[in-house]
This record gives structure tokens, sequence and C-alpha cells, in this order.
């Protein structure tokens, strides 16, 4: 175990990559703090728990500073000091082209993916810099780079967390601590599953790998950029889409090839 001694912040734990998150750096033998606005999140804690790993659970929203700065608090009077912070909530507001994305919307996906992880930063480097270490990794989205269709709040915000990473990294790289960016192509979650069949199946056969990932694939390599192993990884940003990014061949040529 790599992890053991060590208490980690994980952000969205209730479910999907969040969840994931929690249960393998319990399985590395950190305790968690576990932070969502789902009650369900009482769920995952359990599952921390029954790996013989202490955990709490703080329904907060992000996007609210002061309640971050009192949940993170609250934890650390449970737990001790975060020396990992996990920047995985995240949300999609809305589904629209720019001209009917409201500024309410717009609003919304940039307070929680964006000042969300800047505000949970704000509260858990401190014990960081007072324990000279520290492991911070944010959840981006491949969108960061590519943008997508209908999603400009979306994609804004996670190539804003890029930002904010390699801020993190410049600023605070001297006091121990690290701050990666994990950048997910399309994963089996709620949200992905939900999507019309039509739009998934031409998705994975325009993936060289021909699939989606997995919450564990995703969850893998945040806990790797969490470790002891990791140390000279600061401001990287990481990719983990299964090559969708290079594929530069049409669905149709794909077929093609196929035959
Ligand atoms: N699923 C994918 O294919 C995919 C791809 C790229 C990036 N991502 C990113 O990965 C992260 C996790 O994605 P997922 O698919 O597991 O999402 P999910 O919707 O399954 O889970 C997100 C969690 O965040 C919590 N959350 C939402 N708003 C919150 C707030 N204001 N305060 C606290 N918690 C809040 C939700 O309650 C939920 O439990 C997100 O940041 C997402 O943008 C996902």
């Amino acid at each position: 175990m790599t992890l053991e001694n060590k208490i980690a912040v994980v952000t969205g734990a209730a479910r999907g990559i969040g969840r994931a998150t929690v249960e393998r750096l319990a399985r590395e033998g950190a305790d968690v703090a576990l932070f969502d606005i789902r009650p369900e999140v009482a769920e995952a804690a359990q599952a921390v728990e029954a790996m013989g790993r202490r955990a709490t659970t703080q329904i907060v929203d992000i996007a609210d500073p002061e309640a971050v700065q009192a949940g993170v608090a609250a934890a650390a009077a449970e737990l001790g000091p975060a020396d990992i912070l996990a920047n995985v909530a995240g949300i999609v507001a809305n589904i629209a082209p720019l001209v009917r994305m409201t500024p309410e919307k717009w609003d919304w996906e940039l307070g929680v993916n964006l000042s969300g992880a800047f505000n949970m930063i704000q509260a858990t480097v401190p014990a960081m810099i007072e324990k000279g270490w520290g492991r911070i990794v944010n959840v981006s989205s491949t969108a960061a780079r590519g943008g997508l269709p209908g999603q400009i709040g979306y994609s804004a915000s996670k190539a804003g967390l890029l930002g904010v990473a390699r801020n993190v990294a410049i600023e605070h790289g001297r006091h121990g601590i690290t701050c990666n960016s994990v950048l997910p192509g399309f994963i089996e979650t709620e949200n992905v599953l939900a999507m019309p069949v039509e739009m998934r199946e031409g998705l994975m056969a325009a993936s060289p790998v021909g699939r989606f990932g997995t919450v564990d694939e995703i969850a893998n390599v945040i806990t790797f950029l969490c470790g002891p192993e990791s140390g000279y990884l600061n401001g990287a940003e990481i990719d983990v889409d299964g090559g969708h990014q290079l594929n530069t061949m049409t669905l149709a040529s794909r077929k093609a090839y196929k035959k």
C-alpha cells in the first residue's frame, strides 16, 4: 500500500469517476474525506470503512467558498488535514448552442467546474504547505482541448482548470506539492451511457481502441498522481482517452479499412 497514513479529499465522491477514485485511494491505504451534494455519498463512505480505512462525508456545494472552507475544516477535525486533493466533481449544466446558453447556466458550469476546484485547492493547500508535501489532481476533460458542440461552458471551464493546475504547480512545487491534470475521454458513466445509442456507437467506432473507458481506468491514473512515485510530475496534462484524439480517420474510411 502506497498511501498509508495519508488523508485524501475527493470531490464528486458519490458516483462515477469520483466514487471509483475514493475506493482506489482507500485500497492504497488512504483515509478519505468524501465531498458531494448527493446524500448517496454515505454509501461510498461505507465502502471505504469496509476496507478498514477511516471516512467522513461532507455534503458541500463546492461552488460556495464559505461552505468549502467549513467542510474542509470539519473533515480535518475528523481525519486530520489533507495530504491529497482530487478535484473530480463536475457538471454539464446545459447542452445548447452558444446563442442559447443562458448566463445562469454559464455561471453555474464555471462555478462548479472551475471555481469549485479553485475553492477546494485554496482551502486545502495551507495544510499541505505546512506538511511540505501534497498532491492535487484536477479532473479536466479532452473537451478542454477540442471543445464539444453545444457545451461551451463545460469546455471553457475544463480548459480553465488546466490553467489553475499549471499555476498551482508553479506556485507550490517548492512546497513539495504537485498539481496535475487528468483529461478523460468518453468514460462509461451514467451521463455518457445516457447518450443515444447511435451516438455512442459512432463515438466508439471512431476510437482507436473501439470502446469507452472505465471509471477505474481514470481512478488508476489519478491514484498514481496522488502517490509517492509521481513526485517529479508537476503541471502535467494526461489525456486518458484511448487515443481518441489521435484518430483523424473518418468513420467511413475506418469502416473501409476494417474490410
Ligand atoms: N464521464 C465522462 O466521460 C467524463 C469525460 C471527461 C471528463 N469527465 C469529468 O470527470 C468528472 C466526473 O465525471 P462523472 O461522469 O463521474 O460525473 P457524475 O455526474 O457521475 O458525478 C459527478 C459527481 O459530482 C457531484 N457534484 C456535482 N455538482 C457538485 C457540487 N456543486 N458540489 C459538490 N459535488 C458536486 C455530483 O453529485 C456527482 O456525484 C467530472 O468533472 C467530469 O466533467 C467525465
